[in-house]
């Protein structure tokens, strides 16, 4: 993993932090992309402890604000010049309706669109690379949600998180098939994954009494930062392209999900939803 310099968003706990830590200790380059910087230098200490190889840094990165998020892909840019894997891995379960800086529903903003921008400002340090690996945190979830342009900016009405939640992270699986499809035969490919059903801080805001029966159920954070590892810098995946996995469950995908024309539509709204941060 020498000389891989891979960036992590949301990897100063759960899932994005296990990663962090295998990649470390394979002596990757990594680069943590958090909204807490106090977080984010906890979990930089303990990730420069393990004694990689590699670089460990931090750059602030809130993926609440579109501002946030283009100022984030600048200093990268400025920083770095060229990034071997993106691996768009922070997101929230939100119970309440809430909107983003922006005016967006919290989850389709936080969860989808942020990232869509994201990934769009940093495809050229992406083709910089020798050969760029771009990865999208999806879900299970997915099949209960669908896409519904009306609730993108939702501000009132009745609000169901768990479909809010599933329309999200459909949104990253349509993306990551329709960008797959965009940079098929280019040095870049785009993969999606379910992560299982993971024990961490995403299920923090849940009653007690209900993380409590869910707890035998889930997996360790270390299951799917073994396959996104794999996914990030193994020879296995140097080719593979649009493709879903899981950690943990088959990975079945909804009608939604392979709906192309549906990503597509999708992919063209959400460029028109971020123009002015291009
Ligand atoms: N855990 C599961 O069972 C499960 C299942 C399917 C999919 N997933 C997906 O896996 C990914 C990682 O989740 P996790 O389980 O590891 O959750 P987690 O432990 O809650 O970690 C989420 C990370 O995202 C960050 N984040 C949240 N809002 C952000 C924002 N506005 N800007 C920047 N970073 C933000 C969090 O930062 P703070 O620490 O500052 O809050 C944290 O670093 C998510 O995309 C989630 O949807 C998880």
């Amino acid at each position: 993993m020498s000389n891989t310099r891979v960036l992590i968003t949301g990897a100063n706990t759960g899932i994005g932090f296990a990663t962090a830590e295998k990649l470390v200790q394979g002596g990757a380059d990594v680069i943590l992309a958090c909204r807490n910087p106090a977080k984010a230098a906890e979990a930089q200490a303990q990730l420069q402890a393990l004694g990689g190889k590699g670089s460990v840094d931090v750059i602030e990165l809130d993926l609440n604000s579109l501002a946030s998020v283009k100022a984030a892909a600048v200093l990268v840019k400025e920083r770095y010049g060229s990034i071997d894997v993106l691996i768009n891995n922070a997101g929230l379960f939100g119970e309440a309706l809430y909107q983003t800086e922006d005016g967006y529903e919290q989850q389709f903003g936080v969860n989808y669109l942020a990232p869509f921008l994201f990934t769009q400002l940093l495809l050229p340090a992406l083709q910089q690379a020798k050969a760029g690996r771009i990865i999208h945190l999806a879900s299970v979830m997915h099949w209960l949600g669908s896409i519904k342009p009306e609730t993108f900016r939702q501000t009132s009405g009745s609000y169901r998180a768990v479909a809010a939640y599933g329309q999200s992270k459909l949104a990253n699986l349509l993306f990551s098939h329709a960008l797959a499809r965009q940079l098929e035969g280019t040095s870049v490919t785009s993969n999606a994954l379910h992560p299982g059903g993971v024990d961490s801080d995403i299920y923090r805001d849940l009653p007690k009494f209900q993380y409590a029966v869910m707890k035998p159920f889930l997996i360790p954070t270390s299951r799917p930062a073994n396959l996104i590892t794999k996914m990030a810098v193994s020879e296995e995946w140097a080719t593979r392209n649009g493709q879903y996995v899981s950690a943990h469950m088959p990975n079945w995908q909804s009608s939604s999900a392979k709906n192309s024309k549906l990503a597509d539509q999708l992919y063209l709204q959400s460029m028109d939803m971020v123009r002015e941060y291009l």
